[in-house]
């Protein structure tokens, strides 16, 4: 199979804008004219690449904003360019808040040590502060009392604006029960009715995820944080099952595929071993495909004598272990496999496929980290 992409990489991600344009004008349409898209590109775009992904999301115009984790996260973002609102989801160090307040970046606020700091900064911009609620994830947040202190401090002081009210859903995509994150709303409203009472109104109150935009249209409010959704993957089986209940024929499309090309081919006697740890004997003749891909790139070490990759179209399952730069494929079944033909480790060849829920299943885990873990150094291509 010919590589067209990618004639000099040796594992590469391809991207494909088509369906990231079709995930953000599907998102674009759920929400209505009321609710502003914030895609996520945080942590490298969920492993996508966030200098592309961030690209092709901003030359779309369907998007008003971008978050992220890190400051340095939103400082490459406004070092290529990015014009749009850039909201910093993550904490970011004391040091570090003039830089972010240098590039524009909205930041995330829940302590006073941080309030105070960017306070005492010395600069004629305006720092558009979101205060995050905790409501009962118990992860980042204020609750009511410090809400009301952070607010107050806000409000008193020139060169900061109290721009939005934030908090995330514990409990939204493990479960096709929406009870828990309608208590989370609930009080999510009832502190902020306090803060507003208050006089202590913000502009954009944003509380959903993915999950919560698709099955809880309540929740979509002013902005919208989107991130797995766009990249194509569904946030949990329920998150569709859900959706499907309620009628609904919502679409996503997988943006990402990974692929990489056979290095060697061999033939193993029957009875040898393959790999560090001895750990697959063949029961045959075997021929294998060596692939110059391993868990440093991301594909996880768990995969060992479990996955399976595609070649020419088939399945061809992983034998041995998984090796920091290497793995091995059983092609014994495959003809005419050559050095340098196409291997999909994540996405289509022909009429098979290897999903991100399929690779999380292996390893036990969920799509979000089988994306984001794919080795950043790894070259993006726009297909
Ligand atoms: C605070 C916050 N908002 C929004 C998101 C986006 O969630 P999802 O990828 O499920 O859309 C995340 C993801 O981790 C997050 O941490």
């Amino acid at each position: 199979m010919q590589i067209t992409a990618a004639n000099d990489h040796l594992i590469w991600v391809e991207l494909s804008k088509k369906s990231l344009l079709k995930n953000l004008q599907a998102f674009r349409g759920l929400l209505g004219g009321g609710t502003k898209l914030c895609p996520v590109v945080k942590s490298n775009a969920y492993g996508h690449g966030a200098a592309p992904i961030a690209k092709i999301i901003e030359t779309s115009g369907l998007a008003g904003w971008l978050a992220v984790n890190s400051v340095d996260e939103g400082l490459e973002l406004r070092r290529r360019g990015t014009k749009l609102p850039v909201l910093v989801l993550g904490y970011v160090p004391l040091e570090r808040l003039s830089d972010a307040v240098l590039h524009d970046l909205r930041l995330t606020v829940y302590n006073r040590e941080t309030v105070l700091r960017l306070k005492a900064l010395k600069t004629k911009k305006k720092i558009y502060l979101h205060l995050k609620l905790e409501t009962g994830t118990n992860r980042q947040g204020v609750d009511l009392k410090g809400a009301l202190q952070l607010a107050k401090m806000i409000k008193g002081s020139k060169n900061l604006a109290l721009e939005g009210y934030s908090t995330h859903f514990a409990n939204i995509e493990d479960t096709t029960d929406r009870s828990f994150a309608g208590r989370q709303l609930q009080r999510y409203q009832k502190m902020l009715a306090e803060l507003e009472k208050k006089g202590f109104k913000a502009a954009v109150n944003h509380i959903a995820c993915t999950a919560a935009s698709l099955v809880f249209p309540q929740t979509r409010l002013q902005l919208a944080r989107i991130g797995i959704g766009l990249y194509g993957l569904w946030p949990s089986r329920e998150t569709m099952v859900s959706l499907k209940e309620q009628g609904s024929e919502f679409r996503l499309e997988p943006v990402l595929s990974w692929k990489t090309r056979v290095a060697q081919v061999k033939t193993v006697a029957a009875g040898e071993y393959i790999g560090y740890g001895c750990t697959f004997r063949t029961s045959r003749k075997t021929k294998i495909a060596v692939l110059p891909v391993g868990y440093y790139d991301g594909y996880d070490r768990k995969l060992s004598n479990t996955a399976y990759v595609l070649i020419k179209g088939k399945r061809a399952p992983v034998r041995g272990r998984v090796c920091m730069n290497l793995c091995m494929a059983d092609i014994t079944d495959i003809p005419g496999v050559k050095p340098e033909d196409e291997v999909v480790l994540l996405g289509k060849q022909g009429r098979e496929q290897v999903s991100a829920e399929q690779l999380a299943q292996w390893i036990g885990t969920i799509n979000y980290e089988v994306v984001t873990r794919i080795n950043p150094l790894l070259p993006r291509v726009v297909v």
